[in-house]
């Protein structure tokens, strides 16, 4: 399926070639490249940003925020210019959001909403009309946006009217995501007092490390065995500062697995992020055997990042707990696959939020995972992959229902796979990683 009913499926399937080689940099961060554009519509004056993300789904909260009054600007590629409004002064956008795509950039742009007195109609594609937003709406009300419409189950389009006088609150986080913790985040930023989000287990930080970056008061506190307690001063000046996006570790994810499973390989995944909050997939691999090398670590526009220097690796089944999803939420359709070559079972557990993602990610890699023959079952919420020990049947075609990532790694899959690997659309990877193929063919790999 498309994600525009008009626009015909595009098919495309991967077959064993030889040894990946070279060297390649994935492209930036997507979680970044949200929040660039929306600090920079936060901000009176302009922000540089540079290695943006130039996918659909940023390119859609660009739109957004120009709607809400940001002058938005290409300089180069990746390099971009926003021209802000500040918090508190933001437009009534002229039209409805359509966010295509993208969990992030509406769930994010809820909260920019919500914290202000403006009217605005979310919408996105069939895959983002079924994904839940009461989860985000809850919060926002309790802080005094309104719900104007919504469809059944709290889901897209809704209309939301937010307030100028947002009740600055202390919320506590229902499930460990940063879209969550952003979204009251974002909205506190024109609360008149301090907002304060309870996490029990921590979740990707790039908002409040984003917020210090632009001038806001931030405090940081442990919460519990694994969680965080953060606090933001409302209403501060936001001052214009330069983003520079680092390299990002879920699109990395697919070259390092491709590497791992196909014999032979050796490649270097250029500047990656390395933040301790999204390296989860990293540390379970090398668990798993992985010959990975952590080369050249150094700080790049206020992240760690380094390369990694893979090669191929005999792998073996592990047990991944639940306090590491968080880490890795995005990377387990990838480590499905790198499980389906392992020698042994790999228990990855507590796969819950998995089923609300761009798709039902867990019942998308099952379905892939027995379309090449790959024994597996589906434990509650646990996935138990047992591996064919470097061997993998393949050819079977998977069904990617709007899902970039079930995209990208089945494809990866059929790199290394007995017989190659289909999908029925690879449309959609446009939204996170629109140079997959040619990087990939870069490497070696052979589609069709
Ligand atoms: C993201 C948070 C995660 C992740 C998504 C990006 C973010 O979602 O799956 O791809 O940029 O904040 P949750 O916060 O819902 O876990």
């Amino acid at each position: 399926m498309s994600s525009n009913p008009n626009i015909a499926a595009t098919p495309l399937s991967c077959r064993r070639g030889g040894a990946l080689k070279g060297a390649v940099r994935p492209p930036g961060d997507k979680s970044i490249s949200h929040r660039a554009f929306i600090f920079g519509l936060l901000c009176r004056g302009v922000t540089d940003i540079a290695g943006l993300l130039e996918g659909d789904d940023v390119m859609r909260t660009g739109e957004a925020c120009k709607a809400l009054g940001a002058r938005i600007e290409r300089i180069g590629e990746g390099n971009w210019r926003v021209a802000g409004m500040g918090v508190g002064a933001l437009l009534a956008p002229p039209h409805p959001l359509d966010f295509g795509n993208a969990g992030t950039g509406s769930r994010l742009m809820m909260g920019v909403v919500g914290g202000h007195a403006v009217t605005a109609t979310f919408d996105g594609d069939a895959s983002l009309r079924k994904r839940p937003m009461r989860r985000i709406l809850d919060p926002l009300a309790l802080m005094g946006a309104q719900v104007l419409s919504q469809t059944e189950g709290g889901r897209c389009p809704i209309v939301l009217r937010g307030t100028s006088e947002p009740a600055p609150i202390v919320y506590r986080t229902p499930v460990a995501s940063a879209q969550i913790k952003s979204a009251v985040l974002l909205a506190g930023l024109n609360a008149p007092g301090a907002t304060t989000v309870i996490e029990t287990e921590a979740s990707r930080d790039h908002t409040e490390k984003m917020l210090r970056h632009f001038g806001a008061e931030v405090e940081v506190a442990p919460e519990g065995v694994a969680g965080r307690r953060i606090t933001l001063k409302g209403r501060p000046e936001l001052r214009p500062n330069p983003v520079v996006v680092p390299a990002d570790p879920s699109s990395a994810a697919f070259p390092m697995v491709a590497a791992l499973i196909t014999p032979g390989s050796d490649i270097t995944i250029e500047g990656v992020m390395m933040n301790p909050l999204r390296t989860g997939l990293l540390t379970t691999l090398l668990e798993m055997g992985a010959e990975i090398e952590v080369v050249d670590q150094r700080l790049e526009g206020g992240e760690d990042v380094a390369n990694l220097r893979v090669r191929a690796s005999a792998l073996r089944g592990v047990d991944v707990p639940a306090a590491r999803a968080p880490s890795m939420i995005d990377e387990y359709p990838v480590l499905a696959v790198a499980a389906a070559f392992a020698q042994g079972e790999t228990r990855m557990r507590g796969l819950h939020e998995l089923r609300v993602k761009e798709s039902d990610r867990l019942a998308a890699v099952a379905a892939g995972l027995a379309a090449a023959g790959v024994d597996h079952a589906i434990d509650g919420d646990d996935l138990i992959v047992r591996g064919g020990d470097g061997d993998v049947r393949g050819g079977g075609l998977v069904e990617t229902h709007l899902d970039h990532r079930i995209a990208m790694s089945f494809l990866v899959m059929g790199m290394a796979s007995d017989r190659a690997m289909a999908i029925d659309d690879s449309a959609m990877i446009a939204t996170s990683f629109p140079a997959f193929r040619g990087l990939m063919e870069q490497l070696g790999a052979q589609f069709a």
